[in-house]
């Protein structure tokens, strides 16, 4: 469901082919995000010089906190002076803002919940972890989850109220790295009682009306254990770590449906939930990462459980960064990776995300401290995907495009797309060797291509019945402005190996447009 307001809709997600699009005023958006540090967005004045550095590095949109304790500063009594004034200075510098709710949890802990939550544990539970009460709140009990949703739905309302009309804010975060630190899972009598009844109804028809599509850790687990249709949590799943993770997921999703539903009756916007990542040594356990929070071995769980949530995203600091790409854009979740590294790694990464898997977009992290941020890699990065972004999101989900990254140790990849197959290499052109090499391509018609990146070249074999050699008839350097192409440079000669190779040299980030034709 969308509001219409002046003429245009609340931003909603939409279907495109394969790919989810976010529709921002009617037409779909790419996220070219950044994410602040946790305290910037407390305070307007520290704000002040950090929105000019935002459209420097040509971010179209912030991802800043809203923290529980600041808005509901004593129960009932709501105070938004905070939010007004990051929607007034993101509209005057021209960004979109993406609100982070830090309500019951951020990264597992409960440090953003109000004084008057933290005082009274007997009204609102605590977890109980590795033998200890934490200042952290138990999922379990339903006070906690009702006065979020209360506090959360107040600030959708809020935001409805003043922000219908301009849809400034176009997604919002629903807490921040939900899950159990320090021990598998909660421990609390509320949360052993739950554990030793049989798993919920809802949950048990899931699984066997999903059997098929479920993750291999879960369905493992519960056919190893009989694929019983009631039980408990033990006699479903067996007893272990991985058992309690479940059961943490479960807990997790439930409640932040909850206070998702009641987000969603104030404003209906999307909204999203962001993951800590799990380690991947065998040593490790839930538990030393979050347990519970939305981890793709879980992802089922947060389908079954929270099916308010219209995007479960993953927080990528981790090296092996295509791989979570895919492993989170299972079971038709789109991918939005709503922070990760904003060092030159990142810079090349959102190449990856935006190209390979349709992303709604990216945001690396801290982006506020990033020295000289007008010449960050991020801010070279943002400048060619800002000028390619219509393009790219008109070839989203029609198998047109493709992302692609390269090291020395993966130097070459192969991609389909337009009826050729790509051979795309490192390369450098003029410099003794290119180590890195990152970018997009898409398959704009027939045979003709544009490409967005650094460090790489590309071959072209038919894959439809015809002449069988490949030459290259053109290829442009150029840019768009305001939408349209200005062709530059033509790259003839070296630039593309006499004729050879389509080459994008690896000392700078290049737009190309390639037409290729075919000989015997
Ligand atoms: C992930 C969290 O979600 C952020 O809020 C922040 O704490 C970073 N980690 C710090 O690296």
């Amino acid at each position: 469901m969308t509001a219409q307001t002046n003429g245009a809709p609340t931003p909603y997600l939409h279907k495109q082919g394969t790919a989810t699009q976010l529709i921002v005023d009617g037409a779909p958006f790419l996220i070219l995000g950044g994410e602040l540090h946790n305290s910037s967005s407390s305070n307007l004045e520290y704000m002040q010089p950090i929105w000019q550095r935002m459209c420097d590095m040509h971010f179209n949109t912030v991802l800043a906190a809203v923290s529980w304790e600041l808005i509901e500063p004593d129960e009932g009594r709501f105070d938004f002076t905070l939010v007004d004034g990051l929607l007034r200075d993101a509209r005057s510098h021209g960004l979109r803002l993406i609100l982070l709710w830090f309500g019951s949890w951020k990264n597992g802990q409960s440090s953003y919940i109000p004084l008057w939550v933290k005082r009274d544990t007997a009204r609102f539970p605590r977890a109980q972890i590795a033998g200890r009460t934490a200042e952290i709140l138990s999922t379990l009990a339903e006070a906690n989850w009702q006065a979020d949703a209360r506090a959360f739905a107040a600030l959708m309302n809020h935001v409805r109220a003043v922000d219908s009309e301009q849809r400034t804010v176009i997604m919002v975060q629903v807490e921040n790295e939900v899950g159990t630190l320090g021990d598998t899972r909660d421990h609390s009598e509320l949360a052993e009682q739950a554990f030793a009844q049989p798993v919920p109804q809802e949950l048990v028809t899931y699984l066997i009306k999903h059997r098929d599509l479920l993750g291999t850790e879960l369905r493992s687990s519960w056919e190893n254990a009989g694929a019983r249709q009631n039980g408990t949590w033990a006699e479903l799943f067996g007893t272990g770590p991985a058992t309690d993770e479940f059961f943490m997921a479960w807990q997790y999703a439930r409640y932040v449906d909850h206070v998702a539903i009641a987000g969603k009756e104030a404003y209906n916007i999307p909204l999203f939930v962001n993951a800590w990542l799990s380690h991947q040594q065998p040593e490790h356990i839930p538990g030393d990462w979050p347990s519970g929070g939305p981890l793709p071995h879980v992802l089922d769980l947060w389908l079954a459980g929270a099916p308010q949530i219209d995007i479960l995203t993953p927080d990528i600091y981790a090296p092996n960064f295509e791989e979570w790409c895919q492993r989170y854009t299972r079971r038709g979740n789109p991918l939005f990776i709503p922070e990760m590294r904003r060092t030159e790694d990142g810079a090349r990464h959102v190449f990856y995300a935006i190209g390979q898997h349709d992303a709604i977009g990216t945001s690396p992290f801290a982006v506020d401290s990033l020295p000289d941020p007008a010449n960050a890699p991020l801010a070279r990065s943002y400048a060619a995907l800002q000028q390619v972004a219509p393009l790219i999101l008109a070839h989203q989900g029609q198998g047109t495009m493709a992302g692609f990254l390269l090291d020395l140790e993966h130097p070459m990849v192969k991609r389909q797309l337009g009826g050729y197959e790509l051979e795309i290499v490192l390369d450098a052109v003029f410099v003794f060797k290119s180590e890195i090499g990152y970018g997009l391509i898409i398959a704009t018609g027939p045979d003709t291509f544009v490409g967005v990146g650094s460090g790489f070249k590309v071959t072209f074999r038919p894959l439809t019945p015809g002449p069988a050699i490949v030459g290259i008839a053109a290829v442009d350097e150029g840019e768009y402005r305001d939408g349209t192409w200005v062709a530059e440079r033509r790259m003839n000669g070296d630039e593309n190996a006499q004729g050879v190779a389509w080459r994008f040299s690896n000392q700078s980030i290049s737009i190309q447009h390639c037409s290729v034709y075919r000989y015997e």
